[in-house]
């Protein structure tokens, strides 16, 4: 979607295609099918000047039409944790036909995230059958990941670090380069053209990291609460003026959630298990993420006792500020252990309570601000750091609830502060 502005709002034309008909109904209506920062107008606008258009089930004329297509269809996880490539096969069967019909040179860009092999042994193939033609002289082949982050993914399509090219022949990489080059103009960021399977790795190595920085922070934090004094956010400060280290992904927190993080580091580990090389570093990375929002429950006991019939208000559903998505939220195991544990829980957010919904149904109780969901509570838990929920004062909290303990799981707040005023405990904060 983000791609599809982006080039639409630098005057590309621009025709999007998707099997979902409600999708395709607000995408043309300038409405964004999901919450996004600053995607709105320039949607709407594109739209309104005919740059760009979503078809329903019709990659044909998308392909036949256009010079170049992104594939960013979903690479869903199977429950072993290796992903799952049938919309790939599908879109890759889709556009093959529609090459069998196009008379001229189309370059086909895979920008979803596949594991290293995926372009060059299952796509091509697809592409090579359907179209009846060969790759490289008859039609182009790219892999180009995309390294956004919800909440500002339009701004990352705009300006990007780095853009990687995995190309099956130089043509195709050069076609692939030109159309970047001409879109980030002065502003073209390094660029790194590699083989298909090095560009699938590079997003796999990247997520992997970051997930690995953050459950390495995590375990500080946690080391941190067992000596009084200590408080993760400054050893992570003083570690992050290291230029070697880096300030970024170090916050401390309740884990990782989203659509990317646990679904890549599964990926990776699938994939290279069956390598033959088992990934043991990642195997920590999920374990340290599967335990971490277990703190606030614990947090939560050392404070209340037995939680039965205790009330808990939730500040925060999305797995991040700025999305109302849900996927993988730290918040779900939190609030299931917290029902398990016979607690009535009452939760905010800013964006994904209608999301929240279809996740929890009537099992807990929704909010209709923050304010409105602290009264009488005797917990509070702050999971996802929306600005809304920073300006919060400890009177937000001391006058509404019922006994006011405040647990922060995402250090949003001043401790020498909050802990004047109420029972505050937070992550990586030695007592
Ligand atoms: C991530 C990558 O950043 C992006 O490059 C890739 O294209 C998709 O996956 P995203 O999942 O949108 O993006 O969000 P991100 O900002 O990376 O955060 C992921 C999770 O890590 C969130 O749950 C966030 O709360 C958590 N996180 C992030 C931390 O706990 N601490 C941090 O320091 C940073």
């Amino acid at each position: 979607m983000c791609t599809a502005v982006g080039f639409a709002s630098k005057g590309y034309n621009v025709i999007a295609s998707t099997h979902d008909a409600e999708k395709a109904a607000k995408i043309n209506q300038g409405i964004p099918p999901f919450h996004e920062p600053n995607l709105q107008n320039l949607l709407e606008k594109t739209v309104q000047n005919g740059y760009l258009k979503c078809l329903i089930d019709q990659t044909e004329k998308a392909v036949l039409e256009t010079d170049l297509t992104f594939n960013a269809v979903g690479t869903p996880s199977r429950p072993d944790g290796s992903i799952d490539l049938q919309f790939i096969e599908t879109s890759s069967r889709d556009m093959g036909k529609a090459l069998h019909k196009k008379s001229t040179y189309h370059v086909v860009v895979i920008k979803s995230t596949v594991v290293p092999g995926t372009t060059q042994d299952l796509v091509k193939p697809i592409l090579e059958k359907e179209s009846k033609k060969k790759c490289g002289p008859d039609f182009g082949l790219c892999m180009s990941p995309e390294f956004l982050r919800q909440g500002s993914a339009f701004e990352d399509t705009m300006h990007t670090d780095r853009i990687v090219i995995g190309e099956y022949d130089k043509k195709s990489g050069d076609t692939l380069e030109n159309l970047y080059k001409d879109f980030y103009a002065k502003n073209a960021p390094p660029t790194i053209r590699t083989t298909l399977s090095t560009a699938e790795l590079i997003k796999y190595a990247s997520n992997s990291l970051l997930a690995t920085k953050i459950s390495f922070i995590n375990t500080i934090a946690n080391i941190c609460e067992k000596i009084p004094g200590a408080d993760v956010k400054t050893v992570a400060t003083a570690m992050g003026l290291d230029k070697r280290i880096g300030p970024l992904f170090l916050n401390a927190g309740l884990g990782y959630g989203g659509s990317c993080f646990p679904k890549d580091v599964k990926a990776l580990m699938a994939y290279s298990k069956n390598l033959g090389y088992p990934l043991k570093l990642l195997d920590a990375v999920e374990d340290v993420n599967k335990t971490q929002p277990l703190k606030a429950i614990q947090f939560c006991k050392e404070q209340l006792g037995n939680l039965e019939g205790k009330r808990i208000a939730i500040l925060g559903l999305a797995f991040k500020a700025d999305t109302d998505d849900m996927r993988e939220a730290r918040v779900i195991p939190i609030i299931n252990q917290l029902l398990e544990e016979g607690a009535n829980v009452t939760a905010y957010d800013p964006v994904a309570i209608p999301v929240a919904k279809t996740v929890f149904q009537n099992k807990i109780q929704y909010a209709t601000s923050a304010i409105d969901c602290l009264k009488n509570a005797d917990c509070a838990i702050l999971i996802t750091e929306w600005e809304e929920f920073k300006k919060l004062t400890p009177e937000d909290f001391t006058m509404r609830m019922k006994q006011p303990v405040l647990i922060d799981g995402r250090r949003i707040y001043d401790p020498k502060i909050f802990s004047r005023k109420m029972k505050f405990v937070a992550i990586g904060l030695g007592q």
